[in-house]
């Protein structure tokens, strides 16, 4: 379904900041980490009650066509209705409490569970029960239905919230709803599906994608120690020039300039690559600007806006003037993260194991713009793919695939964290500016424990 879109008009591009957020300034202990009680604590007062980003309608088209996502202890069933419409499912049968479907999609006219062959239809309702007539409180059929869950659709994907009372997706997401509209991501394509488990608790992985500051030194770039400090794949990643924003929501954004020359810059002055093939993309000439890495990006950001939308990608006309160069990240409270770029979408979600709080699954896919007659191939996370590439969604344990070069550092730091997390001589994190958005998420957790909402979303007490 497409989103209506009032706020993005080619007239309007520029991108307001935020507003400012205080904080308590806690210490994040390690039991947060490790602790049965606080990994229970987040699923009755936190996870039941958040919009969780779990399908995609392109990958349930037609009527009777289901999605199944895994969340901690609990499995939800998505379906594709008659009208058009999804509806959302706890993925249980409400005869003895079988699981209804097992695997990740599939197309049905009825639901049967294997147990007892109780039928119901894909909108919930109980069809068929064997025996109707020998239950003592009367036919099931009709009446003891699937337990439905609030669903709704947003930039092509489904969101589902445990919560019966919860306030709407769009008041949830606040800004993030504004800024994403811009790029038509509900007929972007995914690339690459790399799904695993990891040893360590899913807020490892959301702090880490909450902050730069590991970058230089984990992912460590190639260039001059100047460079090193400065510039990671031509996007400047210090933070002294990145835009930090944190939104009532509870949701972060930070912006870091991109599309430079940066460490790309060959020692000779000449551009190096990936930026040399993208500048021949967009009609530049990387021998005109031997030596001026630095203006690279504006060059890039006027032939973009120029010939994008001959070219097929219709959605530059609303995107900001640093949308179409700069790197966008977003932490989306819970639980994912999205580097967001003018037609790459580089999404990492962690979801918390169904028991164990050392453990989380972790989801790092890729999706891509779909301007009309492009053929160039797709660059992503895992490196260059053809364009009509079919993807396969790849599950496996830790450390048995790669995820590409960057996440693979990522991710070689988390169980060493999670293993300081037991040690009697860890106090508590130490935390610098630059990693508020990491103190406001756990901050956020807290909160949501202590029965309290972000400010503006369900009409919170504060
Ligand atoms: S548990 Fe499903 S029909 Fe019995
Ligand atoms: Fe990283």
């Amino acid at each position: 379904m497409q989103n209506v879109v009032d706020i993005a008009r080619a007239d309007d591009r520029s991108l307001p900041d935020w507003p400012v957020q205080s904080l308590r300034g806690n210490r994040l202990a390690g039991e947060r980490y490790t602790s049965r009680e606080f990994f229970q604590q987040e699923w009755d007062h936190m996870w039941t009650r958040v919009w969780l980003l779990l399908g995609r309608e392109s990958e349930i088209p037609n009527p009777g066509d289901w999605q199944c996502e895994e969340v901690g202890p609990e499995s939800i069933l998505m379906v594709r209705q008659k009208d058009g419409g999804i509806n959302a499912f706890y993925n249980v049968c409400q005869h003895r409490g079988n699981r209804l479907v097992t695997g990740e999609k599939g197309h049905v006219n009825r639901f049967v569970c294997r147990y007892h062959s109780w039928a119901f239809m894909p909108d919930g309702v109980l069809a068929y029960a064997q025996d109707a007539e020998d239950f003592p409180e009367g036919d099931p059929c009709g009446k003891v239905n699937l337990i439905s869950l609030r669903c709704e659709t947003f930039a092509g994907f489904i969101w589902v919230n445990m919560d019966p009372e919860c306030a709407s997706l769009r008041e949830f997401l606040g800004p993030i709803w504004d800024d994403w509209s811009r790029y038509d991501l509900h007929t972007w394509k995914r690339y690459v599906a790399l799904t695993t488990t990891l040893p360590c608790n899913w807020k490892v992985v959301l702090d880490n994608f909450n902050e730069s500051y590991h970058v230089p030194t984990v992912h460590k770039p190639i260039g001059t120690p100047e460079e090193r400090k400065r510039m990671h794949s031509g996007v400047d990643t210090n933070y002294r020039n990145t835009r930090f924003d944190l939104s009532d929501e509870g949701h972060n954004r930070m912006i870091m300039a991109g599309g430079y020359a940066g460490v790309s810059l060959n020692s000779d002055g000449t551009i190096g690559e990936p930026l040399n093939s993208i500048m021949h993309e967009w009609g530049l000439n990387p021998a005109d600007f031997v030596g001026k890495g630095d203006e690279t990006r504006a060059a890039l950001q006027k032939a973009k806006r120029t010939l994008g939308p001959a070219k097929g990608y219709t959605h530059y006309d609303k995107l900001a003037d640093e949308q179409l160069t700069d790197a966008f990240h977003y932490t989306l409270f819970p639980n994912f993260a999205v580097s967001l770029w003018s037609d790459g979408f580089h999404f990492l979600r962690a979801r918390p194991h169904p028991s164990d709080p050392e453990q989380c699954v972790f989801d790092n896919w890729w999706y891509a713009s779909q301007p009309e007659g492009e053929t160039a191939p797709i660059r992503t996370t895992v490196g260059i793919v053809p364009r009509d590439h079919e993807c396969r969604h790849e599950v496996f344990a830790a450390g048995e695939k790669s995820m590409g070069r960057t996440i693979d550092g990522d991710v070689e730091i988390f169980p060493l964290q999670q293993a300081g997390f037991h040690s009697r001589g860890y106090v508590g994190s130490y935390l610098a500016g630059q990693e508020s958005r990491i103190r406001r998420y756990h901050e956020l957790i807290d909160d949501y424990i202590a029965g309290r909402r972000p400010e503006r979303v369900n009409g919170s007490d504060g």
